[in-house]
């Protein structure tokens, strides 16, 4: 089948029956503690990296004053360790009073201010992972009504210290009770990574019923090899990945490591080109407040990331693993057009991988090519024509690819208008089929 009517077939299949929260129709993008700050609670000592409401209220200036909030990186999320020990004398959780001086409802108003939404972390079980106070079952709804007296916009819901019945129970009895508080919250389940994140023993239809998003699969680290883990599992299970997600519902591989420690410029676009055609998520866990401008370049790309939240909500799939180490991804988007990912596993040289548009199972036809991150345009290929990508060791070359077609009529005082003044004259039956790029 050509993926043009594959693309009909999946996005017709999926995504019918998404939680009702009415959030989250593209994935959510903003920030997440964990993976970059961990559970550093010694405040004493390392101020400026502990879990700590100045943390938190660091990263919202930064969101807010350096771009991020614009592109639609709106979500500060707390993860592990920001709790007391103990709850309160009616049962209720409260944030550590040390390092959480002015209370978690202070912290939202501080985020809501700057037009930025936050999140929080709980863990369906005994304790949370780190060893904090869970939330057992006689615990879901006194928690859900917390968390929404905080104004809270998203809940992260770990499974440490659980076992899978409790799992079975909880899980959907937070949905129903975040619902119940009548304030819409994002919900992110845990549920899956702690299952296996496969059919039998997970059902997705379920998940898309009652979780925003999900985590499939193990925690990210800062390392390529634990980008290369990730990739692998969520590739190699497409056929079961791929048509659960949708608006509403998506899968989760986890947050971006981008301005970390762990990966190389190459590598670090290579993992925002594929969270992308895998409309994964796009949870930055990195010091927004010294982040190298290379990072931050690969992290703003305004194409990758109307790739990642095409309206559409197809996730995309590996087309092919070569021999050679060169894979090829692809994500069908609205207005005909499509992401492709070249991705070379290779350790020696950038490879010259040649292929055409047909073989890649594109229609006939005149195609406009955009190349991502090196934001130049390409001239026009026919779908027939071959070409050839430089890729290199353990980089991508991605590409926003669409028909060629004509303006619309009126561009002329649209967004568009300064780019019309190029030599070529397009037309559109309207703006609304205009491609992201032009
Ligand atoms: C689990 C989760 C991580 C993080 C830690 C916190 O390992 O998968 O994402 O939340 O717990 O302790």
């Amino acid at each position: 089948m050509q993926w043009s009517a594959l693309t009909l077939v999946l996005a017709f299949s999926s995504a019918t029956l998404a939680l009702d929260n009415g959030l989250m129709r593209t994935p959510p993008m903003g920030w997440l503690a964990w993976e970059r700050f961990r559970c550093d609670i010694d405040c004493n000592n390392d101020p400026q990296n502990c879990i700590s409401e100045s943390l938190f209220t660091d990263m919202a200036d930064r969101l807010s004053e350096d771009g991020w909030r614009e592109l639609g990186y709106v979500y500060i999320n707390i993860d592990d360790c920001w709790s007391s020990k103990q709850r309160d004398s009616q049962g209720r959780l409260q944030a550590d009073p040390k390092r959480f001086p002015h209370g978690i409802p202070n912290l939202a108003r501080y985020i809501h201010d700057r037009g930025l939404k936050l999140g929080i972390y709980g863990d369906m079980g005994t304790f949370t992972c780190g060893g904090y106070p869970g939330t057992t079952l006689d615990k879901v709804q006194i928690d859900a009504q917390t968390f929404a007296d905080w104004e809270i916009d998203m809940l992260k819901l770990d499974g440490c210290y659980s076992n899978s019945s409790y799992q079975e129970q909880g899980y959907p009895m937070m949905s129903k009770a975040l619902n119940a508080t009548g304030r819409p919250i994002g919900y992110s389940c845990s549920w899956p990574a702690y299952q296996g994140g496969l059919p039998p023993k997970v059902n997705y239809t379920q998940l898309g019923q009652i979780c925003n998003l999900w985590r499939n699969y193990a925690d990210i680290q800062d390392s390529w090899d634990s980008v290369l883990g990730i990739v692998d599992w969520f590739f190699d299970n497409q056929d079961v990945l791929q048509p659960v997600a949708g608006p509403g519902q998506w899968n989760d591989p986890d947050m971006l490591l981008i301005g970390d420690f762990g990966l190389s410029l190459d590598q670090s676009r290579t993992q925002m080109a594929l969270w992308a055609i895998m409309a994964a998520p796009l949870f930055m866990s990195n010091d927004l407040r010294t982040i190298s401008s290379d990072a931050r370049a690969i992290l703003q790309n305004k194409v990758v990331i109307g790739i990642n939240q095409d309206h559409l909500g197809i996730q995309g799939r590996r087309l092919f693993k070569e021999k050679t180490g060169i894979e090829v991804y692809l994500r069908p988007l609205s207005k005909g057009a499509s992401a492709l990912v070249f991705f070379s596993r290779r350790t020696d040289m950038p490879y010259r991988y040649m292929t055409s548009l047909k073989t890649l199972g594109y229609t006939p036809g005149v195609y406009e090519v955009f190349d991502v991150f090196s934001e130049a345009r390409l001239p026009e290929l026919k779908d027939s024509t071959e070409f050839v990508v430089s890729v290199n060791p353990s980089g991508v070359v991605m590409w926003y690819i669409h028909p060629a077609a004509y303006w619309w009529k009126g561009a002329e005082s649209s967004r568009f208008s300064e780019k019309l003044k190029g030599p070529k004259f397009h037309r559109y039956a309207n703006e609304a089929d205009a491609p992201l790029v032009l």
